[in-house]
């Protein structure tokens, strides 16, 4: 994955254990890269072994870690540098989830190797929409369910996502349902 994403996980680190720790996460991963470059990209193993050494280190969860990286992502990482690109795509929560299947596409211009996730919407009504999230890459729905939060937080929305269908248990991919309004009453 591109570097933005290892160096989202470092500020997530960094900001909220300290800079120790994120070298021990580094130490533990056995990477000796020394900052990485947002837009190169990096194989995914490292990403992954990153999250985990978190894990370890820490003493968290890998899916407590992946939840509050997805908030993360959202609130800080995209708010910081690609606030244009989050405020074009919505003026509110629901607003912002239809858009989210083609939002990639806008980011693949700035990155050109982007292996995006692909999320499709279904049975959209006035307080609640099924998101669809297909990638080859596992073990991400958590990170999803996190990012869904972050969006419901960023657009001061209070939603319910619930995960209703696990590609990890043998479905062919992971679904998600977001409520909000008079829908999580
Ligand atoms: C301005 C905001 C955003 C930027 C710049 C961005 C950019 C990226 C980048 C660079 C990757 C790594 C993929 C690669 O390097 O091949 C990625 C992955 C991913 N993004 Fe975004 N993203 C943004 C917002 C979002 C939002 C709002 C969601 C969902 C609510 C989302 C869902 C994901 C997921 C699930 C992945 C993991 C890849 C996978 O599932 O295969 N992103 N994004």
């Amino acid at each position: 994955m591109y570097g933005m994403v290892n160096k989202a996980i470092e500020d997530l680190v960094t900001i909220n254990f300290g800079a120790d720790k994120w070298d021990a996460v580094k130490r533990k991963a056995g990477i000796e890269i020394d900052a990485f470059i947002t837009n190169d990209a990096y194989p995914d193993c490292i990403t992954y072994g990153l999250v985990t050494a978190a894990s370890e280190v820490l003493e968290l969860p890998v899916n407590k870690i992946l939840f509050a990286f997805g908030e993360f992502w959202v609130l800080h990482t995209a708010q910081g540098g690609y606030g244009d690109l989050l405020s074009a795509a919505g003026r509110d929560m629901p607003e912002f989830l239809d858009y989210l299947p083609s939002f990639h596409i806008r980011v693949a211009l700035m990155f050109p190797h982007l292996k995006p996730p692909r999320f499709e919407c279904s049975d959209r009504e006035s307080n609640r929409i099924t998101m669809h999230y297909y990638s080859d890459r596992p073990g991400l729905s958590v990170f999803v369910e996190g990012l869904l939060n972050g969006v419901a937080k960023l657009y001061k929305t209070a939603a319910i996502v619930e995960q209703t269908r696990f590609k990890d248990k043998g479905d062919d991919h992971d679904e998600f349902l977001v409520r909000w309004g008079d829908a999580i009453t």
